[in-house]
């Protein structure tokens, strides 16, 4: 039998190379359109050398819609599409927004457009925490009311989600998913796929794990007076192996019960501070971190983690890796990666 066929559109950056992998692992074949404006062409090595496969690999802007329609119309086959290819640095969203509108919006179209003409009736968006802004009411469910987006990246997002509930409206044979990740952390048990920041890190995780190789001086901490129990900001920490095999879950979960469009937060359910997710970091690796406290940063929320719960209930999934070995799992990376350079 053929093996069901799925298009990973930034497939070689850090959500989609892990997601790569699981579908892979999970009897899917896979297809990677990428351009490699935040990520590597060796990365489809690596992704063969932890599953045995390299994946079909299309250098393709998605905001390209020609080539977009070629490579759809050679894989009309595909019963669904997993849409990760963005731009997503919140900081140069806000310095160069049509840069941001441009790329994400532009590629989301060519990727609807796609799907229609091409009859693939399923897709999976990445969506984010951030389209909760700062809620009034702690876990946020699926049900708690949007803010106005704090970013042009941000804003993608929520414009991201709005085109496709309207296509979803227009067109009801298809289906979508739109997950909406917390913080994902880690890498894979492997140590050949993981993060790989451009410059320097803008995210808590790979900052953590440079200062610790010394590729920094130190970790500034955003503020330590915020009104939370200990001072520090809270986030919800998620394991990118646990938010890959969501989109597995979402794929045939989709395939199964053509729903037509679902929401869901992928999180653990904990919030973890800043400072607590350090200690944890110096305590699964033994190694003591250099850290002072700075200012806070504009636009930090104080808190936000997710009530998971409805995955867990229609997806049968649940995030289940122990914070200690994703910690483990980013500094083996960070290690690797140091070696390689
Ligand atoms: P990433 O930058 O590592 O991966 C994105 C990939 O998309 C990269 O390989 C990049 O080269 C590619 N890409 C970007 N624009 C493209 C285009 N126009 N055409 C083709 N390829 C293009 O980012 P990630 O962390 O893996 O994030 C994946 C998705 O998840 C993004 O949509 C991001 O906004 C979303 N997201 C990420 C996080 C997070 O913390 N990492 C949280 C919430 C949502
Ligand atoms: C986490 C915590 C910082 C760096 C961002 C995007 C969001 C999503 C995930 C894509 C905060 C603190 C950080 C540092 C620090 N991305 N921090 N020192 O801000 O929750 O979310 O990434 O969709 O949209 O906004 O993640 O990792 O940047 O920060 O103290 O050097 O770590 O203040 O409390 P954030 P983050």
């Amino acid at each position: 039998m053929s093996k069901s066929k799925i298009i990973i559109t930034g497939g070689c950056g850090y959500i989609g190379s892990h997601t790569a992998v699981a579908l892979q692992q999970a009897g899917f074949e896979v297809v990677i359109i990428d351009n490699l404006i935040n990520s590597q062409e060796n990365v489809l090595t690596r992704i063969s050398e932890i599953t045995g496969f390299k994946p079909q690999f299309e250098k393709v802007d998605c905001t390209n819609p020609i080539s977009m329609k070629d490579i759809f119309a050679k894989n009309n086959d595909a019963v669904g599409v997993i849409h990760f290819a963005a731009l997503k640095a919140v900081g140069e969203s806000v310095a160069q927004p049509i840069k941001y509108y441009k790329n994400n919006i532009n590629s989301l179209l060519n990727v609807l457009e796609s799907m229609i003409e091409f009859k693939i009736p399923n897709l999976v968006f990445s969506s984010s925490a951030c389209v909760y802004g700062e809620p009034e009411k702690l876990p946020v469910t699926e049900q708690t009311p949007l803010q106005p987006a704090t970013s042009p990246y941000g804003a993608t997002k929520v414009m991201g989600e709005n085109i496709i509930k309207d296509t979803i409206r227009a067109h009801p044979e298809l289906n979508a998913t739109l997950l909406r990740y917390f913080n994902p952390i880690g890498a894979h048990p492997s140590g050949k796929i993981g993060e790989l920041p451009n410059g320097i890190p803008n995210n808590l995780m790979p900052y953590i794990t440079q200062t610790a190789a010394g590729i920094r001086d130190k970790l500034s901490i955003f503020g330590n007076d915020y009104s939370t129990p200990d001072g520090y900001c809270i986030r919800d920490y998620i394991d990118v192996n646990d938010v890959a095999d969501a989109h597995i879950a979402a794929i045939q979960y989709m395939i199964k019960n053509k729903p037509g469009i679902e929401t869901f937060n992928l999180g653990t359910g904990r919030g973890l501070s800043v400072i607590e997710l350090i200690k944890a970091f110096e305590s699964a690796n033994n190694i003591k971190l250099n850290y002072i406290i700075a200012e806070r940063r504009p636009g930090d929320v104080p808190e936000l983690w997710a009530n998971a719960n409805l995955a867990n209930q229609k997806l049968g999934w649940k995030a289940k890796r122990s914070l200690e070995d994703t910690l483990k799992s980013a500094w083996q990376w960070q290690k690797n990666v140091s070696d390689l350079k």
